[in-house]
């Protein structure tokens, strides 16, 4: 598969026009509920996504239900392997926490220069309550940074569920924070984010963020528990964006 250089669209001076495109993203085990529903979601915004599994048999089968549940959407979803996923302009990574860092080091090669996102978060469902865990180097999203130390790793989503994620019959009502330490990766994916009908993203600051952001989730989870609901995340004190330019 051939693709456009990685590195170009995310130049700062280009950014504002390029970042308009769009892209060819790839997601690695992309068969999971997160995964499905990140793949219906940028499809549905015009991006053609890259369904990567371990099985390619796996990920048809994802894709197949994915458009049969969704036919009034023209979704350009293929189905394939997360080696073939990688090599995307831009990639996200939706396995289990204890899969993110390897399974982004088995396609490191085709990561270079590449704005990354990891939407995972290293939680444990203990006596049924939702508890963080705390991975190496704090968070998920920066144990995935060491191991692909070339790309522009940015955690994101974490906190969204897939099953707003994935319902493309309502828009995504969130604010949505983005941790990362290299600037062109938090503006790449707030342009990305931004698409979603309904979506708010900010600017969390570093990966080292990212550690409270994946933590909190396991809070959210259990508000979800407790008060038989779906929580979402939107903060008061910020004004519009583009007011403060
Ligand atoms: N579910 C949600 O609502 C939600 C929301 C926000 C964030 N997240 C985060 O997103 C991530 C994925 O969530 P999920 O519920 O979709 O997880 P999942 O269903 O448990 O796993 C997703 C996919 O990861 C691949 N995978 C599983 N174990 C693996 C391993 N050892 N090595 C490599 N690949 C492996 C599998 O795909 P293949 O077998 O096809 O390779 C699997 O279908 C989690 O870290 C979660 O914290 C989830």
């Amino acid at each position: 598969m051939d693709f456009p250089d990685p590195i170009a669209p995310l130049t700062a001076e280009r950014g504002a026009i390029v970042y308009a495109v769009l892209m060819i993203i790839g997601l690695l085990g992309a068969t999971g509920p997160a995964g499905t529903a990140l793949a219906a979601r940028l499809a549905s915004v015009g991006h053609e996504v890259l369904l990567g599994s371990r099985s390619r048999y796996r990920s048809l089968e994802e894709r197949d239900k994915i458009v049969e549940r969704w036919p009034d959407h023209d979704l350009r979803i293929q189905a394939t392997d997360n080696q073939e996923a990688a090599q995307a302009e831009l990639v996200a990574i939706t396995t289990p926490w204890d899969a993110a860092a390897s399974t982004a080091y088995s396609v490191v090669e085709h990561l270079h220069g590449k704005v990354v996102i990891c939407m995972s978060n290293a939680l444990a469902l203990v006596h049924g309550e939702f508890q963080p865990l705390v991975p190496p180097r704090g968070s998920v999203a920066a144990s995935v940074q060491v191991e692909v130390p070339d790309a522009f790793v940015a955690a994101t989503l974490q906190h969204v569920p897939a099953t707003e994620i994935g319902n493309l019959a309502a828009d995504l009502v969130s604010d949505v924070l983005i941790c990362s330490d290299h600037e062109r990766a938090t503006e790449a994916v707030c342009q990305l984010l931004s698409k979603f009908p309904g979506v708010r993203p900010l600017d969390a600051g570093g990966l080292s963020n990212a550690m409270a952001i994946e933590a909190f989730t396991a809070v959210l989870l259990q508000l979800n528990t407790k008060y038989k609901t779906r929580v979402a995340v939107r903060f008061t004190g910020i004004g519009d964006q583009s007011d403060q330019k």
